[in-house]
């Protein structure tokens, strides 16, 4: 591919920085991607880069800042001619305010807008000093046409753009717009691409995958798709996230019960355990509801890990909202939950609220839901000893002489390699990508130690 080179004669590079979901981790694929194609080189500090770019997470306040705050040092860059750009989900939200906010940002671009990122980087290198792309959250362009994939052996598939939830708290609906869905036959030909090209673990992603609903004459729901993709030959280890509640079907978990294929893990998000609050979250279910998709996924004919999503100190939640949702942790025992302090966002409707929770009740509720998941967690995860799980290989720890890798309920394992395979004093055959059997002998909150075994 020819290389781009600047008036300086020398090569163009960037530097890019993600914050924020999957989601955002695989659209920045698709503009490295876009840049490489474009002769662009990819470093790996500021210093090094001709361009800046920070792909942006909206979806709490402090996500939000973090992006200003790193914006706001950077003078002494600029003045070296070097260019910023800020893309993503703030991007989205703020559009050509960020001008204003940030004046050395010449290039503002939302997620809706990567298929047009050829052209604008060409205006950018034109010299123009306010480049935006920020088309309404529409477009059906699911893959740019080039994505260079970070990882080399786990790949990000969208099957589904946007959100039409507009839970009362949440900026996505508006950062990521209106729902579109991929054709089945385009996701399914990528994944046959992605084993073609060595990939063994497919993620399918959408921030609500359970609304998925096929727009091409096959119409495949979401279960059906989840099917599909795990008989694709070739294929180890589908994931897929996130879940709704709303939408979680019986079909999705005796899907998952007959391939192993799909492994074992429901990201399901809760949010609360008060129905009061479930209620204006505008969540859509109640309590009842959710453990009754809980008691169903308990009953799949193989067992499988369930995460959640937590949020603390939204407005109005009461001492004993608070306790409701403690009581449902301890009653699920989720595998691990993601906890929030509550931030109100921009558009949303639990925005226009009062922020009624002080920041010192939230950190509380906070405190308390952590330590206790933790405590379950460590306790949990000590019925494990002994198990063993199978891992995929993912680097090598050369101080502790061990591997790191996943099970396929999506826990971190790390182990000690079969000292038979360790001849040369190499981790033997085991590379990344690939898969081992480990005895787990030691069991923590948070990960698990083993041993390979044949
Ligand atoms: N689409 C997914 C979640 C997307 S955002 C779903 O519907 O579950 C990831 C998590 O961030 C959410 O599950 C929620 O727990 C949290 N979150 C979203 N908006 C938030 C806000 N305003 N304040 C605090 N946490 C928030
Ligand atoms: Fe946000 Fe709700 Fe949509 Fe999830 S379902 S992305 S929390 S609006
Ligand atoms: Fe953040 Fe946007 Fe994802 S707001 S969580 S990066 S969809």
């Amino acid at each position: 591919m020819a290389e781009k080179v600047a008036e300086n004669g020398e090569q163009k590079r960037f530097y890019l920085e993600t914050f924020g979901c999957q989601m955002n981790v695989h659209d920045s694929e698709r503009v490295a991607g876009t840049l490489v194609s474009r002769g662009y080189t990819a470093v790996g500090t500021m210093q090094e880069a001709d361009l800046i770019l920070f792909n942006t997470c909206s979806i709490r306040d402090k996500a939000a800042q973090k992006v200003f705050d790193r914006l706001a040092n950077f003078k002494a860059l600029q003045k070296q001619g070097k260019k910023f750009g800020v893309l993503g989900c703030v991007a989205q939200q703020e559009g050509e305010a960020i001008f204003k906010r940030a004046p050395h940002v010449s290039l503002v671009v939302g997620s809706a807008s990567y298929a047009r990122l050829p052209e604008l980087i060409a205006q950018l290198e034109n010299g123009e000093t306010k480049v935006t792309g920020l088309e309404a959250a529409t477009d059906e362009a699911f893959e740019t046409e080039y994505t260079r994939r970070d990882h080399p052996f786990r790949a990000f598939v969208t099957i589904i753009e946007g959100c039409d939830k507009h839970c009362a708290y949440c900026v996505v609906p508006f950062t990521r717009g209106k729902e579109r869905s991929r054709t089945s036959a385009s996701v399914l030909t990528e994944i046959r691409h992605l084993v073609e090209l060595g990939y063994s673990e497919v993620q399918l992603l959408g921030q609500n995958v359970n609304s998925y609903r096929d727009p091409s004459p096959a119409g495949l729901s979401f279960a059906e798709l989840l099917a599909a993709a795990g008989a694709v030959p070739g294929v180890e280890r589908v994931r897929y996230t996130t879940s709704h509640p709303r939408d979680f079907t019986p079909e999705i978990v005796r899907v998952m019960g007959e391939n192993p294929v799909l492994c074992d893990h429901v990201h399901l998000p809760v949010q609360s355990g008060s129905n009061d609050v479930l209620r204006r979250m505008l969540r859509g279910y109640t309590r009842e509801h959710y453990l009754g998709i809980v008691d169903g996924i308990r009953a799949c004919a193989r067992p499988l890990a369930l995460t959640t999503d937590i949020i603390v100190g939204f407005p109005g939640e009461t001492d004993r909202d608070f306790e409701e949702t403690a009581e449902l942790m301890h009653e699920v025992h989720f595998n691990s939950a993601f906890i929030f302090k509550y931030s109100p966002r921009p558009n949303t409707e639990a925005g226009t609220w009062p922020d009624d929770i002080s920041e010192e009740v939230k950190a509380q509720r906070f405190a308390i839901l952590q330590e206790r998941q933790q405590a379950m967690q460590a306790e949990d995860n000590q019925a494990h000893v002994g198990a063993t799980m199978k891992v995929m290989v993912e680097a090598f720890h050369p101080k502790l002489a061990q591997w790191a890798g996943r099970s396929s309920s999506n826990r971190v394992v790390n182990f000690t390699p079969m000292p038979a395979l360790d001849v040369l004093g190499q981790p033997g055959a085991l590379r990344p990508g690939g898969y081992a059997q480990v005895r787990i002998t030691k069991a923590g909150p948070n990960s698990f130690v083993g041993q390979q075994v044949n």
